[in-house]
């Protein structure tokens, strides 16, 4: 069916216009103004409202065995959580762990993912273990379209690799011209330093920052740097969470390194404070890296104003609050993570607006600039003849308040919970198909298609 969102203020990167946008067979055919259209066109009044590139969230974990338990989304209930968000694509964490085969894993990730997601969605392929058949696995899963890694420098025997590993695996990239998105905590000083404050009977959530302190994560930083810039991969570190952190990242990119940086919402919106709550309410905040000391959420606003990070993720991650209840002896058996995926967008807009952050960084951050960097763009990440029609309108006089109550993610709590939001989608397309409208889901389930995408990074 045809599509027309008439009259709307378009925002891309580099440009906002008054005008119309006409989709057809899914993709976007026409954009000027006053359009005349063909008979039967589904037409949107978007006068007054903002039009933007459907969102793209470049970390997201929805199947997930993971610290004794299971992360509680489907991609049925995380693609309408993410939709209704204004988020049209996502990329899941492909994680089998260090025992796994990681084709059987990659095949295990598709079949969940496939014919169960209302939006677009890719992977990003975790190399956990590099033995004799990892190669032939990473260039047929390459071939199959995903044309991006991830490595764990921590998680010390699950998911983490040692240097070796992370050495083959960044080569291999090279030669593949694959990006490799990279964990970067030291697991060897996270290992011992749980250790030593155990010993000290020092068991509640609030130990978990003390646990991995910043100067791990920086050091995780700076040796992937190294090791980027000794092999020639293009790199992404996910997650990064502080500001040592963030400069190791930017000396590296200072010096030529090809490193990317994205930061997540968590880290943005909350600090260590919410994790040293006693007991479940601060199980609840248990993240890693972890939530850090308040200055910390400045320095990350400000670099990304500035474009020094990239993207603007979720690590969407749920656990209840039973499952972080496996943590209630120590903090080390707490289920990393917390959810994001539908509140992503919103936050961000509301936050960027109060921070004085331009639209256009915006755009940038939160869709085109991974598109970009992950093998989307142009199909994904602006609004151009020829993108697929992924588009929100935006109604930027809506005003709320983010609550477990009114939540499509599947988890029992949000930690976002009470923030007030200054602005939410009316209405959010895949493909040309309206999915969802003013908080609601009203499109078809199952529509989401994998999305391939061809090496870049040569
Ligand atoms: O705490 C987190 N981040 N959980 C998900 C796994 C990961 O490290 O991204
Ligand atoms: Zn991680
Ligand atoms: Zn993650």
């Amino acid at each position: 069916m045809a599509l027309l969102i008439r009259n709307g203020e378009i925002v891309t990167v580099g440009s906002r216009v008054q005008a119309d946008v006409y989709a057809e067979n899914e993709t976007i055919t026409t954009i000027g103004k006053n359009l005349v259209v063909p008979p039967g066109t589904e037409i949107v009044d978007a006068t007054g409202q903002l039009v933007f590139p459907g969102f793209i969230d470049p970390h997201v974990h929805i199947y997930l065995p993971f610290m004794a338990t299971y992360a509680k989304d489907t991609h049925e209930t995380a693609s309408i959580a993410a939709l209704i968000g204004g988020t049209t694509t996502y990329i899941e964490m492909c994680c089998p762990n260090r025992n796994d085969d990681a084709l059987a894993g990659y095949q295990l990730w598709k079949s969940k993912a496939s014919g169960n997601s209302a939006c677009d969605y890719a992977f990003h392929m975790s190399v956990t273990k590099f033995v004799r058949e990892t190669e032939s696995q990473l260039r047929e899963i390459v071939a199959d379209g995903t044309s991006s890694f991830k490595i764990f420098l921590a998680y010390k025997n699950f998911f983490g690799v040692d240097d070796g590993e992370m050495y083959q695996t960044l080569a291999l990239a090279r030669r593949l011209g694959v990006i490799v998105t990279a964990h970067c905590e030291n697991a060897e000083l996270v290992a011992r330093l749980q250790e030593q404050l155990l010993a000290e009977g020092k068991t509640e959530p609030e130990w978990h920052e003390p646990s991995r302190p910043e100067s791990v994560e920086a050091e995780g930083t700076g040796r992937f740097a190294t090791f980027l810039e000794n092999t020639g991969a293009a790199g992404y570190v996910v997650h990064l969470s502080c500001e040592k952190a963030l400069n190791a990242a930017l000396a590296a990119k200072q010096r030529g390194v090809r490193l990317s940086v994205e930061v997540v919402l968590p880290h943005l919106l909350l600090d260590k404070s919410f994790a040293e709550r006693p007991g479940a309410e601060g199980m609840k905040y248990v993240m890693s890296p972890p939530l850090r000391a308040k200055h910390n959420n400045d320095a990350l606003w400000s670099a990304l104003a500035l474009g020094f990070v990239d993207t603007v993720g979720t690590d969407h991650c749920p656990f209840d609050i039973d499952q972080k209840l496996l943590g209630k002896e120590s903090f080390v058996n707490i289920p990393n993570g917390i959810p994001g995926i539908e509140d992503r967008v919103n936050l961000l807009y509301t936050m960027g607006k109060r921070k004085r952050i331009d639209l256009d960084r915006f755009v940038d951050f939160a869709s085109t600039r991974a598109a970009k960097l992950f093998g989307l763009f142009p199909r994904k990440g602006t609004i151009a003849i020829g993108s697929d029609a992924d588009l929100v309108v935006f109604d930027t006089n809506y005003r709320g308040t983010v609550s477990v109550k009114t939540q499509h993610v599947n988890n029992d709590y949000n930690g976002f919970e009470g923030m007030t939001i200054e602005g939410r989608p009316s209405l959010v397309t895949v493909r040309g198909k309206v999915q969802a409208r003013d908080g609601k889901f009203v499109g078809e389930r199952g529509r989401g298609c994998f999305l391939r995408r061809e090496p870049k990074h040569f």
